[in-house]
C-alpha cells in the first residue's frame, strides 16, 4: 500500500499522518508487528521506554529491510530522566535498544508537573536535536498550561501527543497547538475499547462509504491534520487502518462525529498521572 501522506513539522521533518502504535506489545510481538506493518506500507512507528519493547521494534525494523531514511521512529522517556543529562542517557539507552543512530522524534512521555522539570526535559531534547541525534522535539500529554511554560522558556515543540478521539476531540488543546504550529498526534485514536466503533453515527457513516468504523474514525483524525497511531497486530486491521487516504468525509459527517463528544468521556489527567 502507498505510504501515508506527511505533515511538515517546524523542524523541517516530515511526519506521516498515520502510523503504528506499539503499546502493549512485548519485544517478540513488536518485532513481528513492526516488520509486517513496514512491509504493509507503514513508515511511522511509535514506541516508548515505558513500553519495554524498543528492542523488538528495532528488530522488526531491521527484518523489514526498509531503508532507515524512509522511516519515522518515535520514542519517549520516563520522569526520572527529566534533566539535561538524564535526557541524553535516556536517548542513548533507547537508541541502543532500537539499534538506531538517531530517532526522528523524541517525546517527554508525561509532564509530571509535580516534579517541576518538564521544561528542562524539553531543553534536553532540543540539545540532542542541535547535535543531529533527534530530528524533532516533542511532548506528550502536555496541557496548554504546560506547553505555555515551555514556550515562555523560548522553545516550541514540533509535536504534542495526546489522548484524542471523536469522543474526546480536545478542541481547546488543538486550538492552542495550532496557534503555535505544534502538530497534534492522537494516542488511542480508536477510543481504546470505549464503544466508539459501535456508535450508530460511526457505523452509519462507515456504511455510507463502504468502509469500516475504524477507517471512518481514523479518517476523521487525518482529514483534520491530526496524526493517528492506532495499534493493531491483526494483519487485516493493520492494512485497513492505513487504507484511508482515498475517501473523504463531508463537513456534515465530520460534524456528526463531533456530536459524540458529550463531555462524558474522561481523559487521563496529566496533572495527576504520569511516569
Ligand atoms: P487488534 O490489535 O486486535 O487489532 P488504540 O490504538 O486506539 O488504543 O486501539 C488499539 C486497540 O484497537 C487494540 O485492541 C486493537 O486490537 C484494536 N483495533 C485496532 N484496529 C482496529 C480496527 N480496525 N477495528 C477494530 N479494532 C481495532
Amino acid at each position: 500500500m502507498a505510504p501515508a501522506p506527511t505533515v511538515l513539522l517546524r523542524s523541517g521533518a516530515h511526519l506521516p499522518l498515520l502510523g503504528l502504535g506499539t503499546w502493549p506489545l512485548n519485544d517478540a510481538e513488536a518485532a513481528d508487528t513492526v516488520d509486517l506493518a513496514l512491509r504493509t506500507g507503514y513508515r511511522l512507528i511509535d514506541t516508548a521506554e515505558n513500553y519495554r519493547n524498543e528492542r523488538g521494534v528495532g528488530e522488526g525494523i531491521r527484518r523489514s529491510g526498509v531503508p532507515r531514511e524512509e522511516l519515522f521512529v518515535t520514542t519517549k522517556f520516563n520522569r526520572e530522566h527529566h534533566s539535561r543529562e538524564g535526557v541524553r542517557r535516556a536517548f542513548e539507552t533507547s537508541a541502543g535498544l532500537l539499534g538506531l543512530d538517531y530517532v526522528d522524534l523524541l517525546l517527554v512521555h508525561w509532564p509530571n508537573p509535580g516534579q517541576g522539570r518538564h521544561v528542562e526535559a524539553v531543553e534536553g531534547i532540543v540539545a540532542l536535536m542541535e547535535e543531529g541525534l533527534v530530528r524533532a522535539v516533542g511532548t506528550s500529554n502536555y496541557k496548554p498550561a504546560h506547553l505555555q511554560q515551555v514556550i515562555d522558556a523560548g522553545m516550541i515543540p514540533d509535536v504534542n501527543q495526546i489522548q484524542l478521539d471523536p469522543q474526546r476531540p480536545r478542541i481547546v488543546d488543538r486550538a492552542f497547538h495550532n496557534e503555535y504550529g505544534i502538530v497534534t498526534q492522537a494516542w488511542s485514536p480508536l477510543g481504546q475499547g470505549s464503544g466508539l466503533l459501535d456508535e450508530p453515527a460511526v457505523v452509519a457513516i462507515a456504511e455510507a462509504h463502504g468502509r469500516t468504523p475504524a477507517q471512518v474514525v481514523l479518517r476523521w483524525h487525518v482529514q483534520q491534520g491530526v496524526v493517528a497511531i492506532p495499534k493493531s497486530s491483526n494483519p487485516e486491521r493493520l492494512a485497513r487502518n492505513l487504507d484511508i487516504f482515498d475517501f473523504e468525509l463531508s463537513g456534515a459527517e465530520l460534524a456528526a462525529l463531533y456530536v459524540l463528544d458529550a463531555g462524558r468521556a474522561d481523559v487521563v489527567d496529566s496533572d495527576e498521572f504520569g511516569h
